[in-house]
């Protein structure tokens, strides 16, 4: 039986960084016999055009039939005007609530080639690998009540809710133990206990689970101090565990250690491992229809795909190598380029993925 997989390229740059992941995806199928099924569906500002709404039924639809998800990133600066409920990230947002694509993997991997593209010196950067596990669809980004209301005073005042409960830590405090687990074995959980009451509940929970994994070391790490060890000594983390938020803020922290927020993959997995699959970079309208983006982060969303929804390890193996390939051939997009490399563009830059990817067989088959 066939996979179906659900192409959504959203807006700006998505559509460009999708376009080369595509063609790495097919072509990956192709060499390994994976029988895929690809459909495409519209999401963010370009489903806010063609329909009214950043997520229509019909996707929500497609998605929930899907086996996984390639999200290219969705928002521009012309929706800037539309009202809350319908701006383009809302889809986004309601896509993972709806699939309860609770569990979020980023990690923050410095290829030893991207050295010298980190603002960090190279000593403090070189072998980085972390895993950030971001906790995806409850906390303060969903927690009600919220809204923005006017006071008697007639001043107006905005307010949010963070909230979690015990089964929602439990769920991602779990997986991160079990990724911990598959890697070096220590778990930092990064939270505000001294001043949050939702993470002191969130603090009690992972030290209750820690007794179920003996074999992770847990510690410890306030949201302020964990930022600033981030950029000051980032090889002490192997997982990081934290909320919604959070992880939002230290995602991209960790990302520009690794040189360009442009090579970074994510997965937001459900329980069962159905997930999507997108780069963390944004839609970045200001480069977007330039040719200039890098699909790499796209392209190895796609390897994450192969790995933990669609049981394809060989695959995903294919893919980052070709990625590494390629980037010991010197070629780099603007974001990683030093002076010594080859620029090259978006389309390029698939080319030699693909390029790479066809060697392979080459040697295989020699
Ligand atoms: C991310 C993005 C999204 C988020 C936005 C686009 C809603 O920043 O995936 O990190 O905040 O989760
Ligand atoms: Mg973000």
């Amino acid at each position: 039986m066939s996979q179906r997989v659900l192409v959504l390229p959203g807006d700006h740059i998505g559509p460009e960084v999708v376009e080369q992941a595509r063609r790495v995806l097919e072509k990956v199928a192709q060499d390994f016999r994976l029988a895929l099924e690809l459909d495409e569906g519209l999401i963010g500002g370009a489903a806010l055009e063609a329909s009214g709404v950043p997520l229509p039924d019909q996707t929500l639809e497609q998605a929930r039939q899907a086996d996984a998800i390639l999200l290219g990133a969705v928002g521009g600066p012309e929706w800037d005007g539309v009202e809350r409920e319908l701006r383009p990230e809302r889809g986004l947002l309601k896509i993972r609530s709806e699939l309860a694509l609770f569990g979020n993997l980023r990690p923050a991997i410095l290829y030893p080639q991207l050295a010298d593209a980190s603002s960090l010196r190279a000593e403090v950067v070189a072998g980085l690998d972390i895993l950030i596990v971001r906790e995806l669809t409850g906390g303060i980004y969903f927690g009600e009540p919220r809204g923005i209301r006017t006071l008697e005073n007639g001043e107006r005042e905005g307010y949010n809710t963070y909230v979690y409960s015990e089964s929602e830590i439990e769920r991602i405090g779990r997986l991160a133990f079990e990724s911990a687990r598959k890697r070096n074995g220590r778990l930092c959980s990064v939270d505000k206990s001294n001043v949050l009451e939702v993470t002191v509940l969130w603090r009690e929970v992972m030290e209750r689970l820690a007794a179920d994994y003996p074999d992770v070391e847990l510690s410890h790490m306030y949201v302020d101090n964990a930022a600033m060890q981030l950029v000051r000594a980032p090889k002490q983390f192997d997982v990081v565990v934290t909320g919604n938020m959070f992880g939002d803020i230290l995602s991209d922290a960790a990302a520009m250690l690794t040189g360009s927020i442009g090579m970074l993959p994510s997965a937001s997995l459900d329980v069962n491992s159905r997930g999507m699959y997108e780069p963390c970079h944004g839609s970045a309208p200001d480069i977007s229809g330039q040719d200039v983006a890098n699909p790499l982060a796209t392209i190895l969303s796609v390897a994450m795909m192969l790995r933990y929804s669609l049981a394809a390890p060989a695959a995903a193996d294919a893919i980052e190598l070709a990625v590494s390939r390629v980037l010991d051939r010197g070629l780099r997009t603007p974001d990683i380029c030093t002076d010594k490399d080859e620029k090259v563009g978006t389309r390029a830059m698939g080319d030699a993925v693909m390029e790479a990817l066809a060697t392979r067989e080459l040697e295989e088959s020699a």
